[in-house]
């Protein structure tokens, strides 16, 4: 076979250079044809767009064709061609085919167009390579790139917060154990509890749930700063919206308030969107004509929307009065309950149909480190809710008083001799910040249109599914 350099598809259907011959590797997706001239689909992941080659069959061998099946790996010479057929722009008229790797047909699982979502999560190590994981994948590459450019061009510093930590930041206890002790042998201390001082750390260490406490101390000398990684809750909810490892990105800004955090969740909100819509069409293309019909007129709206801003209160109000005009709920609203996904989707898509920014929590519901407003019974955290999704964001302002902080932990049994390094911060130079977690997967489920978590990381991990 002749050596040309390689283009990749992306560029390859974009060429101008009619006549030249080039090449092009990728996966079979279809074949198709008659006894003459067949159209051999291949994609190679740069794009969700296939180049089509076009085969004169009496160029080439039986042997050879008969390896050419969907999902075999191939190197194509052949002459740009522009296209007859309507789909694309150009083809490629074949030269040399070279095969890389075959696909039995007889084996390979991913055969027809159509697979459910369930069966696909059972082979994700190739649900890859069809249309919609290429497409996912690709919008979940551009949201991390957007991510990062949108805290670059503000000034903030990627921090690298720690992924094995002693503390609970959310003081859930959904925590995952990190040991090197064998589990079938455990050294206990004379009072029957477990010896960690032999274990690696020489004390109980977990996945982290969160980067913000480590976030915070990095705010107090760097300003601003994001943290962007994976996060885990051994937390047992098995919805489409929950993940044991998910990834968060979490920024945390010294000297901003409640007014100043809000416009921050909003602004990267909305930054995500338009660089998907800006940098993604082909792929949102697709989703919105497999998936979702509705899915680019939402983003578009979500860009050009300005948020709610709702205290809890007023939101319980709000759901007090539905209740009393008839609508259901399955879980009760009273003033300091914590409301369920039902009671925040309805708020969204029903009563004001846009993305809303509730604040004021009620403190007992919420985690130990938010600012405590002068009701002394409301906090400054802010939860960001969207459409489809329910919670997005969750954020506050940080309690910076040192004597509120404590009497917070100690209210609520928090382990102090953990958080003293955290405590050192109000300690030395406090100073008012705020930050918020938003959480990735969830953004990922609002950009693509998916229905479900575990399709927009690659290999999900959930209550007993771990695999790949
Ligand atoms: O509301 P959460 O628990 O807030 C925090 O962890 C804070 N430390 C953030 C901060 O202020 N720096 O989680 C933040 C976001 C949620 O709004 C949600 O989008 C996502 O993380 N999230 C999950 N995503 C997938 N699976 C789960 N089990 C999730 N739990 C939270
Ligand atoms: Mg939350």
């Amino acid at each position: 076979m002749k050596e040309i350099k390689r283009t990749v598809i992306v560029d390859a259907l974009k060429r101008e250079d009619i006549g030249s011959e080039i090449n092009v590797r990728g996966w079979v997706r279809t074949r198709r044809g008659n006894k003459n001239i067949n159209f051999i689909a291949l994609n190679d992941g740069s794009t969700i767009n296939n180049m089509q080659i076009v085969v004169d069959l009496s160029k080439f061998s039986d042997e050879l064709m008969r390896t050419i099946t969907t999902g075999a790996s191939l190197s194509v010479n052949g002459i740009l061609t522009e296209s007859v057929g309507s789909g694309q722009r150009v083809e490629l008229q074949a030269t040399e085919i070279k095969v890389y790797g075959t696909a039995d047909p007889e084996k390979y699982p991913l055969q027809k167009k159509g697979h459910t979502m369930e069966y696909l999560r059972e082979i994700a190590h190739l649900r890859l390579r069809t249309n919609t994981f290429g497409a996912v994948s690709r919008i979940r590459h551009n949201m991390a790139i957007a991510i990062h450019t949108f805290f670059h061009e503000r000034g903030y510093f990627y921090f690298h917060s720690p992924i094995i930590t002693a503390s609970d930041c959310e003081g859930a206890g959904h925590m995952f154990q990190v040991t090197t002790q064998n589990l079938n042998d455990l050294k206990k201390t004379p009072d029957g509890k477990v010896d960690y001082s032999e274990d690696f750390f020489g004390k109980q260490a977990n996945l982290t749930v969160s980067g913000q406490l480590e976030g915070e101390l990095a705010a107090m000398a760097l300003g601003k700063i994001y943290t962007f990684g994976p996060t885990f809750r051994a937390e047992n909810s098995n919805t489409p919206r929950h993940l044991a490892e998910f990834w968060m990105i979490e920024p945390e800004v010294a000297f901003i308030g409640l007014e100043e955090l809000m416009a921050l969740e909003e602004e990267f909100i909305k930054y995500c969107v338009k660089w998907a819509l800006d940098n993604c069409s082909d792929d949102l293309a697709f989703l919105n004509k497999m998936i979702d019909n509705n899915l680019i007129a939402c983003l578009e709206a979500v860009v050009n929307t300005e948020f709610v801003h709702l205290t809890y209160t007023e939101g319980i109000k709000i759901l007090e009065t539905a209740i009393s005009n008839g609508k259901k709920f399955s879980y009760p609203i009273f003033w300091g309950c914590d409301l369920a996904s039902e009671h925040e989707r309805y708020l969204v898509e029903e009563h004001f149909k846009k993305p809303i920014i509730m604040t004021d929590y009620p403190k007992e519901i919420k985690a130990f480190y938010m600012k405590i407003n002068a009701d002394g019974k409301t906090v400054q955290g802010t939860d960001v809710l969207f459409p489809q999704i329910g919670e997005i964001i969750g954020g506050s302002v940080r309690e910076e008083d040192y004597d509120k902080l404590i009497g917070e932990i100690e209210a609520r049994n928090i382990p102090m001799k953990d958080m003293w390094w955290y405590l050192d911060t109000r300690r030395f130079g406090t100073a008012p910040h705020a930050g918020f977690g938003l959480g990735f997967e969830r953004l990922m489920l609002f950009v693509t249109g998916m229905q479900n978590i575990r399709d927009v990381i690659p290999f999900p991990r959930t209550p007993k599914n771990a695999d790949f």
